[in-house]
């Protein structure tokens, strides 16, 4: 198991707040075409310590979006458990979750998409109103409350599903692949916008992405998936508050960055099919 390091810069402004995210033991198949069995995600143990922001990379069919379906309590583990502050999970607003497809109801306006968040939350419905407007803010769509998800575009609609999963202040956050939509500057600003969020909140988060800078730059530590396994899980001990363009200047960033992609490269070689176009695999244990 990692363990967490804060740096200097870090440790004073390091308060914990989330829960713990345990994954003990964990499997989880699928039923496939023919009656046969695809094996996700087989014996992961994963501890994720309270308020660190870990990033999952691997190539596409690897099990990255499983394993966030059990955390969110979505789907249940075949074998082994899954933990959540020490409980099993429940979805609810203290757990924001950005689904890679974003999942927004068609039928409900972008406000209503963000405010469903918080139907179940006990708020009153003003403080639930100035909770979606100041979010809505926040992601750049004030202007946008009273559309629909259809009349939006791809970026804007991630932005809506980015805005649901924030609204209720969660102290989890599950995050899958919450920026491969948006374009380049957008992209970046939100980046920035979840470091802000992360080092003033410090909630746990689980962040999926196929970019390797954007893992570096965010999280306190990467973990490499490969075929339903973890492969590698590495320290990113880069200091905090990460500034983007000083970061990724770093000696250390530089060396992890290199470190990352000879692995990636390995897997996608072993595999060529797995990088773009989904392995559709079983485990080869
Ligand atoms: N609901 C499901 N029914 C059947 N098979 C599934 C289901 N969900 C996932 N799988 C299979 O489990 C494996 C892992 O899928 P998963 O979505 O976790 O991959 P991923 O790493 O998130 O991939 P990507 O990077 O493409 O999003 C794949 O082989 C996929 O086909
Ligand atoms: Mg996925």
């Amino acid at each position: 198991m990692t363990e967490t390091r804060t740096s200097p810069a870090s440790a004073a402004a390091y308060r914990p707040t989330g829960r713990a995210i345990r994954f003990s033991g964990v499997s989880k198949g699928f039923a496939a075409p023919k009656g046969a069995r695809t094996t996700a995600v087989h014996a992961i143990d994963i501890e994720v310590p309270s308020s660190q922001f870990v990033a999952i990379v691997g190539p596409s069919g690897c099990g990255k979006s499983t394993l966030l379906r059990l955390a969110d309590g979505l789907i249940d583990p075949d074998t082994g458990a899954v933990t959540i502050g020490g409980n099993a999970p429940v979805p609810g607003p203290d757990v924001g979750m950005v689904f890679q497809n974003f999942r927004l109801i068609p039928w409900r306006n972008v406000a209503d998409n963000v405010g469903f968040a918080l139907e179940t939350s006990g708020l009153g419905t003003g403080t639930r109103q100035r909770r979606v407007a100041e979010q809505l803010d926040k992601v750049g769509l004030a202007q946008w409350a009273q559309h629909y998800p259809a009349q939006l575009s791809g970026g804007m609609r991630q932005r809506v599903a980015l805005a649901r999963a924030l609204v209720g202040k969660p102290d989890v956050l599950l995050m899958d692949e919450p920026f491969a939509n948006l374009d380049a500057q957008t992209r970046e600003l939100m980046q920035e916008d979840l470091l802000a969020l992360f080092e003033a909140q410090r909630p746990t988060v689980l962040f999926v992405t196929h970019s390797v800078d954007e893992a570096l730059l965010l999280a306190d530590r990467v973990i490499v998936m490969g075929a339903g396994a973890v492969l590698d899980d590495i320290l990113v001990d880069l200091p905090r508050p990460r500034i983007p363009d000083a970061v990724r200047q770093m000696p250390a960033y530089i060396a992890l960055r290199a470190h990352l992609w000879t692995q990636i490269r390995r897997l996608v070689l072993a595999e060529p099919s797995s990088a773009f176009f989904g392995r559709h695999g079983t485990v080869q244990a």
